[in-house]
């Protein structure tokens, strides 16, 4: 049977430590502040935003809750996006996606300044953690990392199979994994793949990152693998009070069986994203309160 990792218990911990400097900061009269831009009404987006809101308050940080209407325009959100990179007191910007559909996703993103890109999902962040240089790095990855690491699954010489090429986890958690410090074998497979359970039978670490609940089912996964499970389905229940209950893409009773570790749906993956998400946010205004400290 599995060890379950308690992604709660980790995202806890950096929390606290995101609280500290915090702190810390605030001793200096900077208050670390995420501007969150949420367009239309997306139930799974409101309740995601929410809680990243949530946990911001927590943390001694400032959240500046920008709530539009679906149909707004492109521009509208562009201009906004250029007022907040230009505002001193905000440190990091999130624009919750998915957008609607008439808004072109790559220009918004695109329109954020890279020292305010908290998500890590503007080219610029992109194409640093491809060049392994340093830049922010997309939050759902870095918890990943971060988890495989505390629960010390060795990744050096590991085999590690994505299943899912987003750009939001697939890719950049391939090219995390690609670091020299790293050093995985990372095979990331998807859609066009044909029989995943070819690539995922061979994984030591397997990650389903593919947003499709029951995808992964106990005879893909090799005995004694360490398995992330990254999906947050929704799955109709009558019996829940909601109406629906949260599923990962793996078939969690079955792969606990036969995997060494394995991450709940909830309480796995998810608490890890916004814990990252504080830290990003506190490192750029540790950024910019030295780079404001060299000029004057
Ligand atoms: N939608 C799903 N995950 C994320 C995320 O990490 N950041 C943003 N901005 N939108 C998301």
């Amino acid at each position: 049977m599995a060890i379950i990792i308690d992604g709660r218990e980790w995202a806890g911990k950096k929390r606290e430590a995101a609280a500290f400097r915090t702190a810390a900061l605030k001793k200096r009269g900077i208050v670390p502040c995420l501007a969150v831009i949420l367009v239309g009404d997306n139930p799974a987006s409101i309740s995601y935003v929410n809680g990243k809101e949530r946990a911001l308050l927590e943390a001694g940080m400032k959240s500046r809750d920008i709530r539009l209407p679906a149909d707004t325009a492109e521009e509208e959100i562009l201009s906004l996006i250029s007022g907040l990179n230009k505002d001193r007191l905000v440190h990091g910007i999130l624009v919750q996606l998915p957008l609607p559909g008439h808004i072109q996703k790559d220009q918004v993103i695109a329109a954020i300044d890279p020292a305010k890109d908290v998500d890590g999902f503007h080219p610029v962040s992109a194409g640093n953690l491809i060049l392994g240089r340093p830049g922010f790095i997309p939050c759902t990855p870095h918890g990943i990392l971060v988890l495989l690491e505390e629960m010390k699954i060795p990744s050096a010489g590991a085999h590690v199979v994505v299943a899912g090429r987003s750009s939001i986890v697939g890719k950049p958690l391939a090219n995390l994994l690609l670091k020299k410090e790293i050093n995985a074998t990372v095979t990331v497979c998807h859609t066009g793949s044909g029989d995943l359970g070819r690539y995922t039978r061979q994984a030591d670490i397997l990650v389903a990152a593919a947003g499709k609940a029951g995808l992964i089912t106990a005879d893909m996964v090799k005995e004694g693998a360490a398995v992330i499970d990254v999906g947050i389905n929704r799955i109709s229940d009558e019996r829940s009070p909601k109406g629906y209950r949260l599923v990962g893409d793996v078939d969690f009773d079955a792969v606990a069986a036969k995997a060494s570790y394995i991450t709940p749906v909830p309480g796995g993956v998810g608490p890890m994203t916004i814990a990252m998400l504080l830290l990003n946010v506190v490192i750029s205004a540790e950024a910019a309160t030295e780079a404001a400290t060299e000029i004057s």
